[in-house]
């Protein structure tokens, strides 16, 4: 579909879901993340620092005509560093009515066109209702993964954000707002699971009601949290407490957003137990090969 006629994007949201109930997409067995594909590619420009791009969001940033960035949370070094030759636009400020024929347009031109989220598209990046919007109007999408901003925090914190004995999950959540509804936030409950860490994207304007709802609930005010601000960029930084104090931390801080709260004991990688990868398992031999491959998973 060429013309200009601007078509509803939520109709294509629609027809798309409707589609992938119905049937799935060939691609899926044809393609492997990181695979050279047809069409726009949803690349993650990975948490900030240029160096934690992929290889092959590196390589379709290098050849890019037009990028189309998600806005502060893309480094605008990494935007100097790859896109040298693109025409930038910010999708800050555009709805999809405006994103998608531009998209739409340039490719069809034959341009090269790339759509670069922060981190992983996949978290808390809107990507599926642009693709879906693209391809309803017949453009081929791929999603290139990168790296999100709780394992770059993960990284900074100089720990795992799963621990043999401390944490066995990983919850990867925003509190409620505008999107979330308070019975749509499941922060208390993944606190109260006691072996989650909890990491919360879009929060940190909220530090100070998610904490005394967590309070409120009686969660133990001594339970580690960490604020990482910026995570991976040059004026990264690093807030430490715990449920009772980080919110006046943060407050004296002065940050209300570009932040990741992590909540648990794998904050300070403290009490953890040797796995049996390098343990038991390690000194099992090869006999049991199922074993050893769920072993090695660890
Ligand atoms: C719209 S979400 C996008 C998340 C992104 N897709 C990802 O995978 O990291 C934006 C939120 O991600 C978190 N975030 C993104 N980049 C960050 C960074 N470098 N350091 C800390 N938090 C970050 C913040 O919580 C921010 O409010």
């Amino acid at each position: 579909m060429t013309d200009d006629t601007p078509n509803d994007p939520q109709d294509a949201i629609d027809s798309q879901g409707e589609r992938r109930r119905e049937e799935l997409d060939d691609r899926i067995f044809d393609h492997s993340a990181g695979d050279e594909q047809e069409g726009i590619p949803f690349v993650g420009a990975g948490p900030g620092n240029p160096r934690l791009l992929t290889v092959a969001g590196k390589e379709l940033l290098e050849e890019a005509d037009l990028v189309v960035h998600a806005g502060s949370l893309v480094n605008s070094e990494l935007l100097d560093e790859y896109c040298a030759h693109a025409e930038l636009v910010n999708s800050v400020g555009k709805d999809l009515e405006e994103l998608i024929p531009l998209m739409r347009d340039a490719y069809e031109d034959g341009d090269n066109v790339v759509r670069l989220h922060s981190g992983d598209p996949a978290i808390y990046g809107a990507a599926l209702e642009q693709m879906d919007a693209l391809e309803h109007e017949g453009v081929p999408t791929h999603f290139v993964p990168g790296v999100t901003s709780a394992f770059a925090a993960s990284a900074t914190l100089r720990t795992q954000l799963t621990l043999n004995e401390v944490s066995n999950h990983v919850a990867f959540t925003r509190p409620q707002g505008k999107t979330l509804t308070p019975e749509e936030d499941h922060i208390s409950d993944f606190v109260e699971m006691g072996d989650v860490t909890t990491c919360i994207y879009l929060g940190t304007h909220a530090v100070r009601d998610t904490m005394d709802r967590l309070l409120e609930d009686e969660h133990d005010p001594e339970t580690p949290v960490a604020v990482i601000y910026h995570a991976s960029w040059p004026d990264e930084d690093v807030i430490i407490g715990s449920i009772g104090d980080i919110a006046d931390k943060v407050e004296e801080a002065g940050y209300r957003a570009s932040a990741l709260v992590v909540i648990g004991d794998a904050v300070t990688g403290a009490g953890y137990e040797r796995s049996f990868l390098y343990g038991d398992w390690a000194n099992r031999g090869s006999s049991d090969s199922s074993a050893e491959t769920e072993a090695s998973d660890d």
